[in-house]
């Protein structure tokens, strides 16, 4: 095997957002070198055994083939003598994380832009997790930025492409590259978390619906939902992974999961339960019928009904965690349970030391992501199996379980509201006049404000320290917004105004419940100052 070195120079917008490196394809491919140095930068950076295995794979997306082979052959080149490289290059971000765990990996590469758009007009991402199996914390992520900014040459294997499509082992030296399962594990962690005996009897008289949206959960859904829990293979929706995603949007939000949006609202919906992931599996949304569960009013149901999932029958339910703008539902369930309940910034990369320190069992966000300490990912197809199972057990319909729980512990009205199309600087200019406001005389439904500012997190595990995540105004228990910008996009900038009324009647509107703190928020962030519209351009409710 010949190693290569190849001269190169820095990109100067190598820095990785909230989750990994995003850019548009066209960056990737019009750019020499573009994803060999942040690939050479991240083994650089990394400071792993390279005898111990690393993982690779992606959503199935465009360029995921060329970037796949490339990491093989860089990783080769770098001295790296177990690379795991998953079967057709399918791999999604949670069973990444799994696999990492169990073959003990000292890290793993998803090429993916999540829920961003793919093909040649769309995205491209890389996602790197260490070895806890949760994402690269923000520590490691600027070092190989700083790395990328001073890199001036990579090193490559000169070898041919590795045929993906069967699971086969290829010798280069002393170095192995092998073709892996990367279902499988993943399909035998559930069966183990879960109680598929009781899901499979509750539906042979319920029908779940799954859109796995043109993107990796596919082969997953198909092996979980059809296989070991009987579902019909035709009620799950596009269930193979195409390289531009037929052009969708992989996100699972009611207007871009639009066709199961509509049947669920639709009079005569045949499903109990109808649930979307996204591109790399990570995400979920849960429908039921005529009633759309926002993720952060899920994350409360779980955590309310965890003895009904076996994940959490064995360990003590010690705590959870949400991010800043997820609403505090969860909260009010965790002061129930007499439970820790821990408020971190936006991104999943805060949770994993939460988990490996046991003092959380259950974390989510508002931006569609749940999971458990099983992993150290959010994970799509797990929150599906969390709901079939507190279905199952409750033997009670979707709006049912949510009603008693509102009915027990109130409710928190909840919408997002996006801006995108800023600049970048009109954005950053926002969010640093926040501290300059007028706040004297701030209410909201006659309550006073009673606490403002920009997020700061100090992590309670090993005190690292982040501030600016995420700017907070809070009227008491009773209502809240959050202004930040997205982490990403790969275009301009995104502002984010999340919006939070709890009240203990929960028969009402959400977007009539949240609008008149809507405006509230916006004359207090002054929008029209900074962008030609106050209208967003879209509202998650
Ligand atoms: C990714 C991360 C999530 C995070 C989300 C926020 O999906 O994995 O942990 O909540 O980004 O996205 P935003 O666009 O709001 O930065
Ligand atoms: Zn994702």
């Amino acid at each position: 095997m010949n190693i290569n070195t190849v001269v190169t120079a820095p990109y100067a917008d190598q820095c990785p957002g909230t989750s990994g490196l995003r850019k548009k394809t066209q960056t990737f491919i019009t750019q020499a070198n573009y994803l060999e140095n942040y690939i050479q930068s991240c083994l650089c950076v990394v400071d792993v055994d390279k005898h111990q295995p690393i993982i690779i794979g992606g959503d199935g997306r465009y360029y995921n083939d060329i970037a796949i082979q490339q990491t093989i052959r860089i990783a080769l080149g770098n001295g790296f003598t177990d690379i795991r490289v998953c079967q057709r290059g399918l791999l999604s971000t949670p069973a990444c994380s799994h696999l990492i765990r169990h073959c003990q990996a000292t890290l793993g590469f998803v090429f993916s832009a999540s829920h961003n758009p793919g093909g040649e007009n769309g995205d491209v991402g890389i996602k790197l997790n260490v070895a806890n199996g949760g994402p690269a914390p923000v520590s490691l992520t600027d070092e190989i930025y700083a790395y990328s900014q001073q890199i001036s040459h990579y090193v490559i294997a000169d070898t041919a492409d590795i045929d993906l499509m069967d699971c086969q082992y290829y010798r280069f030296g002393e170095a192995r590259v092998a073709v892996i399962d990367g279902v499988g594990d993943y399909v035998k962690l559930m069966q183990s978390l879960f109680d598929f005996a009781l899901i499979r009897d509750y539906l042979t008289s319920n029908r779940l619906q799954f859109d796995a949206m043109h993107a990796i959960t596919g082969p997953y859904a198909k092996a979980i939902f059809v296989d070991c829990l009987g579902v019909d293979a035709n009620d799950i929706l596009n269930a193979t992974p195409l390289p531009d995603f037929a052009g969708q949007h992989p996100d699972p939000s009611p207007t871009t999961a639009k066709t199961l949006y509509n049947t669920a609202m639709s009079p005569d919906c045949p499903f109990s339960l109808l649930a979307a992931s996204d591109g790399d599996g990570d995400r979920n949304m849960i429908v039921g019928h005529k009633l759309f569960v926002n993720p952060s009013d899920s994350l409360a149901v779980i955590a309310a009904n965890h003895t009904a999932i076996k994940q959490f029958q064995s360990l003590p339910f010690v705590g959870v965690a949400r991010s800043l703008p997820t609403s505090r539902a969860v909260d009010v369930v965790a002061n129930a349970l007499g439970i820790d309940c821990y408020e971190t910034p936006t991104g999943w990369k805060f949770f994993g030391n939460l988990l490996d320190a046991n003092r959380i069992n259950l974390c989510g966000e508002e931006s569609f992501g749940t999971s458990g300490h099983h992993i150290r990912e959010k994970d799509g197809i797990w929150a599906v199996l969390c709901w079939l199972s507190i279905l199952a057990t409750q033997k009670q319909s979707v709006s049912a379980v949510m009603q008693s729980h509102w009915a027990r512990f109130g409710r928190h009205y909840y919408a997002r509201y996006d801006f995108e199309g800023l600049s970048v600087q009109a954005g950053e200019q926002i969010l640093a006049d926040l501290t300059q406001k007028d706040t004297k005389s701030l209410q909201f439904n006659q309550q006073d404000c009673t606490e403002l500012g920009h997020f700061s997190y100090t992590d309670p595990t090993n005190q690292s320290h982040i501030s600016h995540q995420g700017y907070q105004v809070k009227f008491g228990e009773s209502a809240r917004f959050v202004v930040r910008l997205s982490g990403t996009g790969t275009v301009g900038a995104t502002l984010r105004l999340y919006l939070e009324v709890f009240d203990s009647d929960f028969m009402q509107q959400p977007d009539v419940v949240v609008a008149p703190l809507a405006q509230h928020a916006l004359a207090f962030i002054d929008l029209a100052r900074y962008h030609h519209t106050t209208q967003p351009t879209a509202i998650v409710c």
